[in-house]
């Protein structure tokens, strides 16, 4: 098996529940508590540059309709995505990829750089996030991880940047999963905890990928799944598993 430095608790979105999602307020919080790990989304804006953002569309998260896609940094950087939290965070802007990259490296902590494509982008966000991850981390002692659902921008990841690890991301396992891992020569799969088995998990371990598991906010499940051997889980219950892993963020 490939060599495995990161984290068993990982920051899911940057900050979990206790933030914005995907800002740089968010992945301070989880510094602030111990988290060594994040794991947040990337998608490119109308003129290239890489954002942090979940979906396609900028309703949920930045009060404003259409998608991130059609519109450019400096369009983007005028919206609110805070204030959809709490009035605590209002004002809180989309971070670039870039301004996230440097925030983690100043405290060294580490990456799971999810690659969202707004749909139809796929293979240019994936080479152009690759091609960014490799100049931000260059010198760095571990790599980010790359996982994605698209199976293009993984593999357009690969081609710009094939010795940033990459993980094959998926909501249900199943047999056609193993051809994709191989192709993508992927180290690990990553899945929706409530949809794999504890068989499952030892079977994909034991064919040398890591598994890991998204959202998993419950203490004790969190110990199950480990113990039936997931490399690790991203949390959105940041205080809990800080104080429950202290060893593992
Ligand atoms: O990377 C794991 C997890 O973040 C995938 O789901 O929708 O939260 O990006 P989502
Ligand atoms: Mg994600």
């Amino acid at each position: 098996m490939k060599p495995w430095p990161y984290p068993r608790i990982v920051a899911h979105r940057g900050g979990g529940s206790l933030a914005p999602e995907n800002t740089l307020a968010a992945i301070r919080l989880g510094q602030s508590l111990g988290f060594r790990a994040h794991e947040f989304d990337v998608k490119l804006a109308r003129d290239g540059t890489a954002i942090l953002m979940h979906d396609a569309t900028l309703d949920r998260t930045a009060g404003c309709r259409g998608r991130a896609a059609d519109m450019t940094l400096t369009e983007l950087s005028q919206l609110d995505a805070g204030a959809w939290h709490s009035a605590e965070f209002k004002g809180e802007r989309i971070p670039t990829f870039e301004a996230a990259a440097r925030l983690l490296r100043s405290k060294d902590t580490m990456a799971h750089v999810e690659i969202k494509p707004t749909p139809g982008f796929d293979a240019v966000t994936g080479a152009r996030v690759a091609e960014l991850t490799a100049k931000y981390w260059e010198g760095a002692e571990v790599p980010p991880v790359f996982s994605s659902f698209s199976f293009e921008a993984l593999a357009a990841a690969r081609a710009a940047a094939p010795e940033i690890p990459r993980g094959w991301l998926i909501d249900s396992f199943n047999d056609a999963d193993w051809e994709r891992l191989a192709e993508l020569d992927c180290v690990s799969l990553h899945t929706n905890w409530k949809t794999i088995s504890a068989a499952r998990i030892r079977e994909i371990r034991d064919r040398g990928y890591q598994v890991m598991l998204y959202t998993v906010n419950d203490v004790a499940k969190a110990r199950e799944l480990l113990a039936a051997g997931a490399s690790g889980v991203f949390t959105d219950n940041l205080r809990e598993f800080a104080a429950a892993f202290p060893v593992d963020i």
